[in-house]
């Protein structure tokens, strides 16, 4: 019997160091990553001033927490092997320190492969180092982006690249949030999890065009299975806000994000941000739909040509739903209330405008401007 006990408990203790931390994603991430907006250039002081940003506009309080710096803050390595900033990042642990003094958390990135993507020093042979060195500084999360591991691994030796880098993250001592980069590459949402994934990229990079951004979304219908407390379904970051898309689409990108229980990271200059989309980014009763305890991953319940309606259930009983319209005119949307789940006597909320709607039967239309969507909470 104790024998038994014991064998339990290592167990649990093995599973737990290999399973993604639930802890730690309990509900999808949210932040800011300096890539969208900044690629490249990015300096510390653009990451200083996100964390200012973030915890003055409203942000911090509507739930954004990481301030995540993407490519190209690497230097070279010392002769120890030690991973060092490039001169654009000064000083690393004063930066960490600056964003944990707003209350927030900070996020870096790297890759498995000797090179990034943007072909700064990469991780590969430098594992155990690299995440000491990031817990040293103070990191809260790591982006780990596949890029050149392509020429020094098999694909099927993927899931061991990305295993080796979480378990040096969990003997650092310091919970870190596990970002998989990989594009979706062999299914990653299947075996994301095991090899401690908090979320996985399920798409190559978006950008900030309706087509592009649309095409990510509304692809994602039949990952939700895979999606859940800990570990998510990462369709890339927001581009909310930097000016590739009109007001009615960037209404499309946050009304499918939130369904679709995705991280949220904004991607746009926080310090030059306008009310607008100030306004979208912070729409209390829109993010609730995202972190909505239940942590499920909405889909697609009716489609008619480019109208689409999507649904995820959430944890007080109720239903948000998207009347999506992907067409190139205003067009009517309709949804059954029998086809979310919901009785056919309901009340709705229309969410983004904060406005009760109202009582109706068996079914509600709404107008959805050209490339818009409408989210309601069905109660
Ligand atoms: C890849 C990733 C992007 C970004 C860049 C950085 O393209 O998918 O999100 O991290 O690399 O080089």
């Amino acid at each position: 019997m104790r024998a038994q006990i014991l064998i339990a408990f290592i167990t649990t203790i093995v599973g737990c160091a290999m399973a993604a931390d639930s802890t730690l994603a309990a509900t999808p991430p949210m932040g800011w990553n300096s890539w969208n907006r900044f690629a490249c250039k990015v300096t510390a002081d653009d990451v200083r001033a996100a964390a200012d940003a973030i915890a003055s506009n409203g942000m911090e309080a509507a739930g954004y927490v990481y301030v995540n710096i993407d490519d190209c803050w690497q230097g070279d390595r010392d002769e120890q092997g030690r991973i060092r900033p490039n001169a654009k990042f000064p000083d690393m642990k004063s930066l960490v320190d600056y964003i944990h003094s707003k209350g927030l958390k900070a996020g870096i990135y790297s890759s498995p492969g000797p090179k990034t993507c943007a072909k700064y020093e990469g991780s590969y042979g430098h594992e155990e180092q690299d995440a000491q060195e990031y817990a040293n500084w103070g990191f809260d999360y790591l982006k780990y982006d596949w890029c050149s591991a392509e020429k020094v691994y098999r694909r099927s030796d993927m899931t061991a690249a990305y295993k080796k880098m979480h378990d040096a993250l969990v003997r650092t001592g310091r919970p870190m949030v596990f970002s998989l980069c990989q594009y979706g590459y062999e299914r990653v949402w299947r075996w994301g999890a095991s090899v401690g994934g908090n979320l996985w990229r399920t798409t190559e990079d978006i950008t900030d065009q309706y087509d592009r951004m649309s095409v990510i979304g509304f692809d994602q219908d039949g990952l939700e299975p895979f999606a859940g407390a800990g570990h998510w379904n990462d369709p890339d970051m927001l581009e909310v806000g930097n000016g590739g898309m009109n007001h009615d689409e960037y209404i499309t990108h946050m009304s499918l994000w939130v369904l679709l229980a995705a991280p949220l990271l904004a991607g746009n200059d926080l310090s030059k941000m306008n009310q607008e989309t100030l306004d979208i980014l912070t729409n209390r009763e829109v993010i609730a739909v995202d972190q909505d305890a239940e942590g499920v991953q909405g889909r697609r319940v009716a489609q008619e040509g480019p109208l689409e309606v999507w649904a995820k259930p959430l944890a007080d009983g109720s239903v948000a739903v998207g009347l999506f319209n992907r067409g190139e005119s205003t067009n009517p949307v309709n949804v059954n209330f029998k086809d979310v789940g919901a009785r056919s006597s309901v009340h709705l909320r229309d969410l983004w405008q904060r406005k009760d709607l109202g009582s109706f039967t068996g079914s509600y239309t709404g107008d959805v401007p050209r490339h818009g969507a409408i989210l309601l909470k069905i109660q």
